[in-house]
Parts: structure tokens; C-alpha cells; sequence
């Protein structure tokens, strides 16, 4: 597939005073608006504490779920990629999502699109489609079961047990992972993520040899290889977790370098460094921050909370037929 990746994009260079004013008009317009920031953990730092600060929530994607449907604003500003709102509007239908920027998006989504997806699920009529929650929600609809990193190994172990075959989508790196990990009978859609698929084992073991005693923790997104050298894999807050609770004063970390304000936050005392990706020379593919996720900036927070004109809409038919497998993966999560 032929994926255009967009630059980093170039955030206006803000003095102290001036991002201090910023981030007051926008505390003021999610007063005014009745809304409530939500924001995953590898948006800009700046963002996650303003989440924090003003109420909201810093999450990994299952946890950004749950809280714009509990929450009690009517309007939700999702800081993150299309698919983090499109799943927050199925749960809240009577909700206003915005978003600082459509054009955030991914390249599961993007790799995944419905009609082959289609194709591909009546070729395999026999299977369980699980689908992850990094796809369109025309997609989700398709499937039997949503599920997030967090949450992907329990629910296909719980479908395995049970004797069902899976047809699993999109992302190859993290189905090898489960299917690994539980055993499963699994068919899997070859898409990948174009940050995570850029870590490099070997840059992971050379770094080993810098500081041997660092523990290594990785998002299940990542190559097999790379997966293989963990001490730790998981989802976003997993990882997290396990740089609080792991008795080791240094980590390797593959994922979206983002997560560092929250590891820093929770572990000052611990030291964080970016597993190696493709090296000099990288490209914007390359350099383990999500260009999509990248595109969110208190600038389009602003803009997007005065002009209310950034709005997640999903056909009401559409979003009927996605929560049935958004539903069952929250149950199951309770
Ligand atoms: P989490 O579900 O772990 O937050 O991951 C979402 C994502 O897009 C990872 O690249
Ligand atoms: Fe998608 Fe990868 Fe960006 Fe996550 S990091 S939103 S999986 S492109």
C-alpha cells in the first residue's frame, strides 16, 4: 500500500507568556463549551498536562473510551487519532466529539480498508472476526469483537477456549504476538504500524550492551524480534505501569516517545531512552513519534474549541452496528 505519511508538523514557537495565555483561553473555552479534554498518552506533553489539569483524562486507548462515556460534559475533545474519536462518538451518539484535527490518523486504519476487509472476512466465513480498535468504524461494524492492546490477549484466550478459529485485523505484528501467546487458531490481515514497525532488535541489544542492567519494554506493535527481546510487553498503560512497579533504574522503551511525560511523571527518579529505530538519516517514519498523533497542538485546540467545526460524525446506522463489538469488549473488560 501506497500510505502518504504527512510531515511533523512545524507547531508555532510560543514564548512562556504566550503559551501560558494560550492555555488559559483554552481552560476558559472548555468551561464555556461544557467540554472535557481527553488525551492519549503519546499526544505532546503540554496537552497531557492540560488534560490532567483542567479534569479530563491522559489514557491509552480502551481507558479514552471509557471516560468520554462517563463523562458528564456533552462535548468531548479527543486529542489523539480519527479512530480514538470515531469510537468515543459509537459510545456516545448524543455526544459532541471534537477533535484538534481530522486529518489524525493511522496506519492500521489507513491499511484497512472496508471493502477488501470484507472480502477478506468472507473468505474466512468460519472465523470469529476481532478486529482492533485502531480501524474505521465501518470496519468495526464488520467484526464480531473490538479489542485494544490491553485487552487483546484475554479476549482471544477466552474465544480460543471456547473452540472458536479467529480472523484477526489489521495490525500482523501484534496478531503474531497473540496468537503466539494464546495458541489461537488465528488468520491474520497484514497491516502494520509505521512507528512501531521501525524499531530495530539489533539497535535494542547494542543498546543492551551500554546499559546492561535497563529493562526493555515494548508495545506488542512492534516486530516479532523486537517483541522477543522485551522484558515487558504491553499496551500504552501496561508499560507504563511496569516502568513504575520494576525494580530497575533504567528502560529501553519501544513506543511512541510521548509516553515519556507519563513514565517521567510516575518514575522521576528512573531514566527512559528510545529503543533505536532506522537510525541516521531517519525519517519522519522513523523517529518513534506518531506523525498523526503528532498533528494535535494547543493551537488547533483552540481554533477547534472556538469554531466548534473539527466534529467526529458517524452515521447513526453505522455507529449501531460498531458499538455491538465495542459493547462486548467493555463488558468483557468489567
Ligand atoms: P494503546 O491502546 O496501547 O493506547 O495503543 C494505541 C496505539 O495507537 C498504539 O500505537
Ligand atoms: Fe496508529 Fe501507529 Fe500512530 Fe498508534 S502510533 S496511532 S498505531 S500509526
Amino acid at each position: 500500500m501506497n500510505l502518504v505519511v504527512p510531515e511533523h508538523p512545524l507547531k508555532p514557537s510560543l514564548n512562556d507568556q504566550e503559551r501560558e495565555d494560550l492555555i488559559e483561553r483554552i481552560k476558559s473555552l472548555l468551561d464555556e463549551r461544557q467540554a472535557t479534554l481527553v488525551a492519549h498518552y503519546y499526544t505532546d506533553p503540554e496537552i497531557q498536562a492540560l488534560a490532567e489539569e483542567t479534569g479530563g483524562c491522559v489514557a491509552d486507548s480502551l481507558e479514552m473510551a471509557r471516560f468520554g462515556a462517563l463523562a458528564e460534559q456533552s462535548t468531548v475533545l479527543v486529542a489523539g487519532v480519527r479512530f480514538m474519536g470515531e469510537t468515543a462518538k459509537i459510545l456516545s451518539p448524543e455526544k459532541t466529539i471534537l477533535m484538534p484535527t481530522l486529518e489524525a490518523t493511522c496506519s492500521l486504519d489507513l491499511g484497512c480498508p472496508i471493502e477488501a476487509f470484507d472480502a477478506f472476512c468472507n473468505e474466512h466465513s468460519d472465523r470469529t472476526v476481532v478486529v482492533y480498535a485502531n480501524t474505521s468504524a465501518a470496519v468495526k461494524a464488520r467484526a464480531d469483537w473490538v479489542v485494544t492492546s490491553s485487552i487483546a490477549l484475554d479476549v482471544v484466550d477466552h474465544l480460543s477456549a471456547a473452540g472458536e478459529k479467529i480472523l484477526w485485523a489489521p495490525d500482523r505484528y501484534l496478531g503474531a504476538y497473540v496468537q503466539k501467546e494464546t495458541g489461537a487458531d488465528m488468520v491474520l490481515w497484514q497491516g502494520a504500524c509505521i512507528v512501531h514497525e521501525e524499531f530495530k532488535a539489533k539497535g535494542i541489544h547494542d543498546l543492551k550492551q551500554v546499559y546492561p542492567e535497563a529493562r526493555v519494554l515494548v508495545h506488542p506493535e512492534s516486530p516479532s524480534a523486537v517483541i522477543e527481546a522485551a522484558d515487558v510487553v504491553g499496551s500504552t498503560s501496561q508499560l507504563i505501569k511496569a516502568a513504575v512497579d520494576l525494580d530497575a533504574e533504567t528502560f529501553i522503551v519501544a513506543t511512541d516517545r510521548g509516553i515519556f511525560y507519563k513514565m517521567q511523571q510516575l518514575a522521576p527518579e528512573k531514566r527512559f531512552l528510545e529503543a533505536p529505530t532506522a537510525g541516521n538519516g531517519a525519517t519522519c517514519r522513523s523517529c518513534a513519534h506518531c506523525p498523526w498523533m503528532a498533528m494535535n497542538a494547543l493551537s488547533n485546540i483552540e481554533q477547534v474549541l472556538k469554531h466548534q467545526d473539527q466534529e467526529i460524525q458517524v452515521a447513526a446506522d453505522l455507529a449501531e452496528r460498531a458499538l455491538k463489538p465495542l459493547q462486548r469488549m467493555l463488558d468483557f473488560n468489567r
